[in-house]
């Protein structure tokens, strides 16, 4: 029967374990053998690769993380640690692969097909939600809830303390995780890279408002636009107001994966080994304007992920 191995590779999120356990247990269910790709791409040239047990991947469905840890491996750039990837796997017989992570680990497994024809299939997870071609990606709603219980809780001591807040979220140059979590706890403030802002006219904004009885204010930023702690002074300068910055930084890659990332991990996960024993040598799975498909991987390395309309025209009062 066909080998295929399953790996994680680049940032970690919440939904890639059921994601690898899915994948196991599908591939197993539709005549596969499944491997499993411990360390992420490192560990496809160190051959930390081993066959998958089903009690490799059982009781991980509500771990965040990856079991199989990962890595950004800089010596997959190089086509002679390529070789010895790809001897690891010949040497096991193992002829495809799922890899589970972001575009950055799609153009690399790209390369790879390129150099000897190992077919892939490519699930996207990132919390930063910045592949393009698909609406979503694996552990974007378990740190959007992450950081929902944490604006709520800063709230509690805002309210309390007649304070303002900014938090700062994570999304590298996306802005997706500030504008949802914006919304979702009702931010006065919410800046992003997607949306110019405009620091006077959200000063008078701000001033009226306190004028009219506001007593605290939360500002939730983008890291993408760096503007945490200029701020931070800013609304202590111009508004007048005690303020204080939490950065929320790495809390949000963890926790246990929601409903809505383990559901997608089953999907994106069966689409992808489905997607390879179709044949398809290249495809990274979908999910856009509520359809579950596949793109190429060129669309991702030369697409650009587009935030949605709506979504914009909701949180563009909040930059001005
Ligand atoms: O891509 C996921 C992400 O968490 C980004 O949101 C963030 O900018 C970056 O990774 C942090 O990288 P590192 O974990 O290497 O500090």
């Amino acid at each position: 029967s066909e080998r295929v191995a399953i790996m994680t590779s680049g940032g970690d999120s919440a939904g890639m374990n059921p994601a690898i356990k899915c994948a196991t247990d599908y591939a197993i269910a539709n005549g596969m053998e499944p491997y499993l790709v411990y360390d992420g791409l490192r560990g496809l040239i160190d051959d930390k690769i081993k066959k998958a047990e089903p009690e490799d991947v059982s009781g991980i469905l509500h771990r965040g993380g990856t079991v199989l840890r990962s890595s950004r491996s800089k010596r997959f750039f190089d086509y002679d640690m390529r070789a010895v990837a790809y001897k690891n796997l010949k040497d096991k017989g193992i002829g495809k692969l799922v890899v589970i992570g972001g575009d950055g680990s799609f153009n690399a497994l790209n390369q790879f097909h390129a150099d000897f024809d190992i077919p892939f299939a490519g699930v996207p997870a990132t919390i930063d939600n910045d592949i393009p071609g698909t609406d979503y990606c694996l552990g974007v709603d378990t740190a959007l809830n992450v950081i929902l219980n944490s604006v709520d809780s800063i709230r509690d001591t805002a309210t309390s303390f007649s304070r303002a807040f900014v938090i700062e979220v994570m999304g590298r140059h996306c802005g997706y995780l500030a504008m949802v979590s914006s919304l979702a706890c009702g931010a006065e403030i919410c800046l992003v890279p997607e949306i110019d802002y405009d620091l006077d006219q959200m000063g008078e904004r701000m001033r009226l408002e306190k004028e009219n009885g506001r007593t605290y204010l939360i500002a939730i930023v983008a890291e993408g636009v760096k503007m945490g702690d200029y701020l931070t002074r800013w609304i202590g300068d111009t508004l007048k107001m005690d303020a204080r910055l939490t950065v929320l930084g790495h809390t949000q890659r963890g926790g246990s994966p929601t409903v809505r990332d383990r559901i997608m991990a089953y999907h994106f996960a069966t689409n992808a080994i489905d997607s390879l024993q179709r044949g398809e040598t290249s495809r990274i799975m979908t999910y856009q304007d509520g359809v579950y498909g596949t793109t190429s991987v060129r669309e991702v390395a030369e697409g650009k992920a587009v935030m949605g309309e709506k979504l914009l025209k909701l949180c563009s009062p909040l930059c001005r």
